[in-house]
């Protein structure tokens, strides 16, 4: 590693701004068993940008409701407690990184869409290979490639290096980032999602999503992040500077337990709940 760039990387990280209050209050709660749609409704209604925007959410064309629902608790019983935190979550990352501008000229609107993409993929196939909470594993597609914004916006120059010889070679971004910087996003969106104490598996999706070599953190969480963004690339849903399709680990394909033939409902679903969801990001 290059220890200034690195250096570099973790005095940012340390400067970043934190996730919104909400979502951690919201996370607590919802962990509790005694939580209510009330309760819920309330810490939402603290914060006026994402409680707007859970009620657009769930007033978008996609949900068809005829009346509009102008009550949070309302919202949070339709959308039902994981949809909640996950649009939650996803709000919030939003609102923390947008009050950041980039010099570089990496496209943050692609950027943010390849995000919401791989959330939404890696989520259906964590449901097709029925994981438990295939709401975590959306946390994990969300984040997965924060590491390249924090390159963005701290490592501009170097960055935008990475960026044109992705676009004129074709090569895997990680393998660039590792000749420019000397490390890849996978290790700075491990310090960043260590920083803000996500749980070992979301971190270990954030650190292992190109699964390479051995990853003995390989878990069926891991595969499906790393399978949701093969084929979020692949429908071409935003995009986060890679030029080519990655290929899929033979071993996380195993994991999950999948058939080929199961792909093509798969991705049907992905289209659909990418509508959904890209409304976040209005
Ligand atoms: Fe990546
Ligand atoms: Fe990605």
């Amino acid at each position: 590693m290059k220890p200034d760039h690195i250096e570099k990387i973790v005095g940012s990280i340390d400067r970043l701004p934190t996730l919104p209050a909400i979502y951690t209050r919201l996370s607590h709660l919802l962990a509790q068993s005694d939580s209510t749609v009330r309760t819920i409704a309330e810490v939402i209604s603290e914060d006026p940008t994402i409680a707007a925007k859970i009620l657009k959410i769930v007033n978008s064309a996609f949900y068809g409701f005829p009346k509009k629902i102008g009550n949070l608790q309302r919202a949070v019983v339709i959308l039902g407690l994981n949809e909640i935190k996950s649009m939650v979550f996803a709000t919030s990352i939003l609102k923390t990184f947008t009050q950041l501008d980039s010099v570089c000229e990496f496209d943050m609107k692609s950027y943010w869409e390849h995000s919401v993409g791989c959330a939404v993929s890696a989520r259906i196939v964590a449901e097709a290979a029925y994981l438990k909470s295939p709401e975590d594993v959306f946390t994990g597609g969300l984040l997965h490639d924060i590491g390249k914004l924090i390159h963005a916006l701290y490592l501009p120059q170097e960055f935008s290096r990475v960026i044109a010889e992705v676009e004129q070679t074709g090569i895997p971004m990680i393998e660039s980032e590792q000749g420019v910087f000397g490390f890849t996003h996978t290790h700075t969106g491990r310090i960043l999602a260590e920083k803000w104490h996500f749980p070992e598996e979301t971190v270990n999706m954030v650190a292992h999503h190109h699964v390479e070599g051995d990853s003995p953190k390989l878990s069926k969480g891991v595969a499906a992040v790393h399978l949701g963004n093969t084929l979020c690339i692949a429908f071409g849903l935003g995009s986060a500077g890679e030029r080519v399709v990655p290929t899929v680990n033979q071993k996380a394909w195993e994991i999950l337990g999948l058939q080929i033939s199961d792909l093509e409902s798969i991705s049907g679903r992905i289209h659909k709940s990418f509508r959904e969801a890209s409304v976040i990001l209005e």
